[in-house]
């Protein structure tokens, strides 16, 4: 099955409210004035408050959420549970980003918890997964994201569709990128990894994408690896031009 290439924008936690209008009325635009192939996908995932306007009414822009709730509902104060998600037109979350690894605590068993709540009410979860600085200079990085990628998937069935984003986190918000054959290499080993576990069609379907620093100098170079598969863009897809010229480079001509 053909994988579709996904550009993604993840703008954490930014920008101010004005801004973030203007920002999304100019992605919005941008994505109306090219013409989309079918198999390119470009989603943003803006901070929370702005996913209630926005969700299910953006047109061609997927509007995902930046993490989730592993409870669905109930007396959990300040969680955002996926089913309340779904029901105002979200449909991908991320879940794991090195941020929640490393600033909220979250480990591969919250990770799972997230990715089973997001999956019970049919959003697509988007794994991340990735190597600190240390751990890939001790020759760790595929035990790493192994680690990480049967942590959150122990009980994932194979129907279900999945996105897996690859983050280095030496490379996140550092202007360090990762070579293109430092990504692939990840990359393959993840696809193969999906292969080994549950099977070709699976791991032939499900896209990983690149982050960590991407900016439109060097995503034509990235997204032109059979393997990479899209991007998770942090910085750069806080400038409309930025992130627009960087689903240039994934628009096939
Ligand atoms: P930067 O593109 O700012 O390095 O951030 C990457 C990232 O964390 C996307 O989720």
């Amino acid at each position: 099955m053909a994988r579709p290439t996904v550009i993604a924008g993840n703008w954490k936690l930014n920008p101010p409210r004005e801004q973030g209008e203007a920002l999304y009325r100019d992605v919005v635009v941008g994505i109306s004035e090219r013409s989309l192939p079918a198999n390119v996908q470009v989603a943003i995932f803006p901070p929370a408050p702005y996913l209630g306007g926005w969700a299910g009414s953006s047109g061609d822009l997927i509007v995902g959420a930046q993490d989730v709730a592993s409870e669905s509902w109930g007396a959990f104060t300040g969680a955002l549970g996926a089913e309340l998600l779904r029901g105002f037109g979200v449909t991908h979350v991320l879940i794991g980003h090195s941020e929640r690894r490393h600033h909220f605590g979250d480990t591969d068993a919250t990770c799972r918890a997230k990715l089973e709540a997001a999956r019970a009410a049919g959003l697509i979860p988007v794994l991340c997964v990735g190597e600190t600085e240390p751990e890939r200079d001790a020759g760790e990085t595929f035990d790493i994201i192994r680690r990480q990628l049967d942590g959150a998937l122990e009980a994932q069935s194979v129907a279900e569709p999945l996105v897996i984003a690859y983050e280095p986190v030496w490379a996140i918000g550092t202007g360090k990128t990762a070579t293109p054959e430092m990504a692939a290499e990840a990359h393959r080993y993840l696809r193969h990894s999906l292969r080994e576990k549950w099977n070709a069609e699976f791991a032939d379907a499900t896209p990983i994408l690149y982050g960590g620093s991407v900016k439109p100098s060097n995503a034509a170079t990235l997204l032109g690896d059979a393997d990479i598969d899209g991007a998770l863009i942090g910085g750069a897809s806080l400038d409309a031009e930025s992130f627009l010229s960087i689903l240039d480079a994934a628009i096939p001509r």
